[in-house]
């Protein structure tokens, strides 16, 4: 099932979202949805407060090609346990923010601890696109989004822009 994406000005992705107790059927499911929802739109992650979900659930794939069969990554309250001083910088995306892409600077590697999908606690270390992938993705169940890194002009200007084009289809 492909859940529709919540795109910025809703304030739904300025929330907090929730721990899950376990990885169970229910949160599985979710997390499948969850995956084919990202490989649609296309893109290489997405968390469930981007669909309206408010649980720590995150689905990474970083590294899918055509040739490559797909393998996402799904992670239940993922949280990053250590990051590199050493920083690098993407020029990163969000389903959430439709067409707009810009640098961020970012720890470069990153160790993430979380619930894998047969509810049993991994520690993954994480370089290059899929570390800054892991920082975005945990940074939404938080309620915080890439641009909010960005200059505050620069931030104020991609926010007016979302909210003319919101009012528009209103
Ligand atoms: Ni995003």
């Amino acid at each position: 099932m492909i859940y529709p994406i919540i795109t910025i000005p809703d304030k739904v992705l300025r929330k907090k979202s929730d721990a899950v107790d376990k990885v169970d059927g229910e949160i599985l499911s979710i997390l499948e949805n969850m995956a084919e929802t990202m490989y649609a739109a296309p893109g290489i992650g997405l968390a469930a407060i981007q669909v309206g979900i408010t649980k720590r659930l995150v689905v990474i794939d970083c590294e899918h090609s055509e040739e490559k069969k797909k393998s996402p990554l799904y992670m239940a309250n993922p949280e990053i346990v250590w990051t590199s001083r050493e920083l690098s910088v993407y020029k990163e995306g969000c389903l959430s923010i439709p067409e707009f892409y810009e640098e961020i600077e970012r720890p470069s590697e990153c160790r993430v601890k979380y619930l894998d999908k047969k509810n049993k606690v991994k520690f993954l270390d994480c370089d290059g696109l899929l570390a800054t992938c892991v920082q975005h993705e945990i940074d939404h169940l938080d309620g915080k989004l890439f641009i909010d890194y960005l200059s505050r002009l620069k931030r104020t200007s991609i926010e007016k822009k979302f909210i003319k084009q919101y009012k528009q289809k209103a």
